[in-house]
């Protein structure tokens, strides 16, 4: 399929999503995030992809919301057609994991997508912060949300009240991201950590992280009891008896499809 405002590439089982309107230092409008929920279930259902990478230019992830699209909206056009919520969240259903690379501006709707991915790698010349306070809007894709549980409510509430942005150092040293890589290395570093975990079973890959996702929407007994029945209904499995077998054989294991 062809996108107008994303690049699609492959490596093996590692689909790369390219968010792509380097006039907008890649704004996120109507016709991207409908391609973005297009080429994410696209690659969620297709059995040659294990992981799925997000990422956008070396300039900006994504500035944010399109500001001259949403300029002119009045509230019929914000709730009555469901602005942000008809088509920006599709990435969390997506069952498969997804790995936000970012490299310069990632900002307001930026920021939230990004926070959408299962983990953050970025360049040494990311900046994160919520500016919406700025141009009079609360943020509008989960930033008052997923911001303070990643990185504090004192931070959060920081970026979010004075627009400060924060750097890739304090973006790692706070938990938004995991790991660092000079802006030059980063997409080649990434791809290699997500063609690590598509040699995992990808049957596991998906049931950890719907795991680990309910650890935010369950109480703590409750999510350990989620995980244990993961854990239990794994055993037989393809997978389980390769991996097992691969280490008592002392020998790499083969999960090829599992
Ligand atoms: N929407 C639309 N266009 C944007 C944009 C955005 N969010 N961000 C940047 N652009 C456009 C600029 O208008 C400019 O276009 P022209 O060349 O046609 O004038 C082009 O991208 C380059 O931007 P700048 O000239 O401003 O580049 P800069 O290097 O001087 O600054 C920047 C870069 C700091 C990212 C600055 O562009 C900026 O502050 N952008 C807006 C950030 C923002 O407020 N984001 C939050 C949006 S609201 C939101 O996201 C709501 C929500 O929660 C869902």
């Amino acid at each position: 399929m062809e996108y107008a405002d994303l690049l699609i590439e492959t490596h093996g089982k590692v689909a790369v999503i390219r968010l792509n309107r380097p006039k907008a230092m890649n704004a996120l409008n109507d016709n991207m995030m409908n391609e973005l929920g297009v080429a994410l279930r696209g690659f969620d259902q297709d059995p040659g992809v294990n992981v799925i990478i997000l990422t956008g230019s070396d300039k900006a992830f994504a500035a944010g919301a399109d500001i001259a699209a949403m300029a002119n909206y009045d509230y019929r056009e914000t709730y009555g057609n469901d602005y942000i919520g008809r088509n920006w969240e599709h990435i969390l259903d997506i069952r498969k994991p997804v790995i936000g690379v970012v490299s310069g501006y990632c900002l307001g709707g930026g920021c939230e997508l990004a926070m959408m991915c299962d983990f953050l790698i970025a360049a040494d010349n990311a900046k994160f912060g919520q500016p919406e306070i700025k141009v009079g809007v609360t943020p509008g894709a989960g930033g008052t949300q997923r911001l303070p549980r990643a990185i504090s409510k004192s931070k959060a509430m920081d970026m979010l009240l004075t627009t400060r942005m924060i750097d890739a150092v304090e973006a790692e040293r706070t938990g938004l991201v995991s790991r660092i890589y000079p802006a030059a290395e980063v997409m080649a570093e990434a791809l290699k950590v997500a063609q690590g975990i598509a040699e995992m079973p990808v049957s596991v890959a998906m049931q950890i992280k719907d795991c680990v996702n309910q650890a935010y929407q369950m109480p703590l007994s409750e999510g350990v009891r989620y995980e244990r029945r993961y854990f239990h209904a794994g055993f037989g499995t393809p997978a389980q008896k390769e991996g097992m077998a691969a280490f008592l054989e002392k020998r790499k294991p083969e999960f090829d499809g599992l």
